[in-house]
């Protein structure tokens, strides 16, 4: 027991892998107009090894950014990648090219000495982050609920990676509701190839040469994006056969995103990919099941509750979970 719980603790504190150049690029062409006059930092992110640096720095120009600001945090593991031996965490700053050639050259590049380890957290980090306009990274997911937690303290606009798990975190999820956070365009098939030396588990088809899949991935921002005020096409009509209520909540069951019915306005259920979708003028989010359901009654009809809150339905007789749901309603016109 001892064992399996140090496993998973282990496992959940993977946050060595890197992000790859062109799922960066792929995301920020659609916030560019953001960019403008604008300090940027990356604060989990050594540049020897960061994607995000490199983006902002080749790009400096083309966004007509004032600053850029990266933080490296010296990690307790050997960097695997790192050619750099130094332990000592630095701050690197960049205003621009100076001499033409329209290329970040090291002499153009103010590297710093940090105090201590460069955690995000810490009070020099804090200063860095209070002179940032805007923050762009992909954090540790292990801390990743601090992490917007400090965010949201010092109002930052932000562009971040994290996993579409938190999404149902309480300290998340809340945000999401208030549209305080919401989700940017995403990787591919909602899963990301990142660099790392961790043992990818990808099947053989998936599997890339020095990365591991990481499925589930996403980017939160706070930043406006054009896909968030798109509303979906509505195409089916409301049947209470084809949309039943939950046993166990007062609001009717919705198995895809696409097929939510354009002539009902109470109370829906809808997966949670119905994010990748959401426009806060076409619905507003009430909440989710895990916060809503009610498990007496179904404790009371099976005797017993197979796992935490979620919404049940009906099937021939039988109460039947379901997977994790959020309640929306239509926004009225
Ligand atoms: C998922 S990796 C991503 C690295 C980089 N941002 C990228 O996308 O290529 C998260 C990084 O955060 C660093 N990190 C872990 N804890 C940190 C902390 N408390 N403060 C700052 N960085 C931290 C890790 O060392 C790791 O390099």
């Amino acid at each position: 027991m001892a064992n399996k719980n140090l496993n998973k603790a282990k496992e959940a504190k993977k946050d060595e892998f890197y992000t790859q150049l062109e799922d960066i690029n792929n995301e920020l062409r659609h916030y560019r107009e953001h960019f403008r006059g604008k300090t940027v930092l990356c604060n989990c992110d050594d540049p020897r090894v960061s994607n995000f640096f490199t983006y902002f720095a080749y790009n400096f120009e083309f966004l007509g950014l004032k600053k850029l600001i990266t933080t490296c945090y010296k990690n307790q593991n050997i960097d695997l990648f790192s050619q750099n031996k130094s332990e000592q965490a630095v701050y690197l700053t960049y205003e621009g090219d100076k001499n033409g050639d329209h290329i970040p050259n090291a002499e153009e590049i103010g590297v710093k000495p940090l105090k201590g380890d460069g955690d995000f957290r810490s009070k020099e980090c804090i200063e860095l982050l209070k002179e940032a306009d805007i923050v762009v990274t992909n954090p540790p997911f292990s801390l990743f609920r601090e992490y917007v937690a400090q965010l949201m303290e010092y109002e930052k606009k932000f562009l971040i990676i994290g996993h579409q798990n938190a999404i149902s975190y309480k300290e998340i999820f809340p945000l999401i509701m208030q549209n305080k956070l919401w989700l940017g365009y995403g990787f591919k098939g909602g899963a990301g190839h990142f660099i790392s030396h961790y043992e990818d588990k990808a099947t053989a088809g998936d599997h890339r040469e020095g990365m591991i899949r990481v499925s589930g991935v996403t980017w939160f921002t706070n930043l406006e994006i054009k896909k968030r005020h798109e509303d979906i096409i509505l195409y089916k009509h409301y049947t209470s056969e084809e949309y039943p209520r939950y046993i166990n909540f007062d609001a009717i069951n919705v198995n895809k995103t696409e097929e939510i019915p354009m002539d009902y306005d109470g109370a829906m259920g809808v997966p949670i990919t119905f994010l990748d979708k959401y426009s806060p003028e076409q619905f507003e989010i009430l909440g989710k099941s895990l916060d809503l359901a009610d498990m007496s009654v179904i404790k009371k009809r099976l005797g017993k509750l197979n796992g935490g809150p979620r919404f049940y339905i009906e099937k021939e007789g039988v109460p039947t979970r379901l997977y994790e749901r959020i309640v929306i309603r239509k926004i009225k016109k």
